[in-house]
């Protein structure tokens, strides 16, 4: 099928030294987001990692993963066109999943070591709730450091979304802002699904393990609910120590890396665009910038438990939206 475009006539825009060529339907929304797209590298044409051969000819035939497929695009009655966006090379911007403006350079100079000490009750509970399941994911995994990546991430990206949910709901219920919390724990839970789209590039689920996400998220997702309902501060400072470990687990992913153990392989495609990485990148690049990522959720959830502490509603605390 052919797709009905607008793009014909399409405008420049310039955002610093670099611009992106869009439909005109989307140009005043780029206006205001242009400024942050300025730093988004070139974009590498390689197919992504941990593909069989067979799964390549399709993702060449196709378009790529998770991106335009070109053939398969549909025609709107309502007028809904799909933004075209092109990178400064003129070649089209190919994720659908993410745009240019939700890419990033990750702060590495964060301080990995920050550790919140269980001082309360609520405290020693959620720090020994994470220890406890520790252990089980340490023995299933043992050392497939990718494989668990691959499967702490579908967990690690619920809080977010549970924690923005109710926060929403409660937002309606009580006519009250939110002071930004909300679009705070979205975003959490945003980037930790692109940790997942990433990591599922290097390691490809089985079908047992599949299983056992679906299994894992219908627990999870309901006690993390209940949970947030009956006591966010408790929530906030478990996921708070769950960040923690993950910064543990991505260390150790690291040193397995450096020794060799685990193959230093090209970054995946996706990760070099979402995290504005330099085209030759390796998977230890994209460890370290998640792992980045993992020491700033740390810091939003054990802030948030503090502010609960404090008596204090997290709407009186401006939230820290983009906070990467
Ligand atoms: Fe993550
Ligand atoms: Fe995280």
């Amino acid at each position: 099928m052919m797709m009905i475009s607008r793009g014909g006539g399409s405008d420049m825009l310039v955002g610093g030294t670099r611009f992106f060529s869009i439909s005109r339907s989307v140009a005043k929304v780029l206006c205001v987001r242009a400024h942050a797209v300025h730093g988004v590298s070139v974009v590498r044409n390689e197919s992504t990692l941990g593909m069989s051969e067979k799964e390549n000819k399709n993702e060449v035939e196709s378009g790529v993963a998770g991106g335009n497929k070109e053939e398969k695009k549909v025609i709107s009655y309502w007028g809904v066109q799909p933004s075209k966006v092109t990178k400064p090379d003129g070649t089209e911007w190919k994720w659908n999943c993410f745009r240019p403006w939700e890419t990033y350079k990750a702060d590495l100079s964060i301080d990995l070591q920050k550790h919140h000490a269980p001082v309360t009750f609520l405290d020693k509970m959620a720090y020994w709730t994470v220890k406890v399941l520790r252990y089980p994911t340490d023995i299933f995994f043992q050392r497939r450091y990718g494989c668990r990546a691959m499967m702490l991430e579908t967990v690690a990206a619920v809080p977010g979304m549970v924690g923005g949910m109710i926060l929403h709901c409660k937002s309606l219920r009580r006519f009250e802002h939110s002071g930004g919390w909300i679009k705070a724990l979205l975003e959490e839970a945003e980037n930790e699904r692109m940790h997942l789209m990433t990591f599922m590039e290097v390691a490809k689920p089985k079908w047992y393990e599949r299983a056992l996400v679906i299994s894992v998220q219908g627990v999870f997702f309901n006690a993390y609910f209940l949970g947030y309902l009956i006591s966010p501060k408790f929530a906030h400072r478990m996921v708070g120590y769950l960040e923690e470990e993950a910064i543990h687990s991505y260390t150790e992913f690291l040193k397995e890396l450096d020794k060799g153990t685990i193959e230093n392989v090209a970054a995946p495609a996706i990760a070099i665009d979402y995290w504005q990485l330099p085209p030759n990148s390796t998977l230890r690049d994209v460890v370290m910038v998640v792992r980045a990522d993992e020491a700033h959720h740390r810091d939003v959830n054990h802030f948030a438990s503090d502010i609960h502490y404090q008596g204090r509603e997290l709407r009186e605390a401006a939230a820290p939206i983009g906070y990467h």
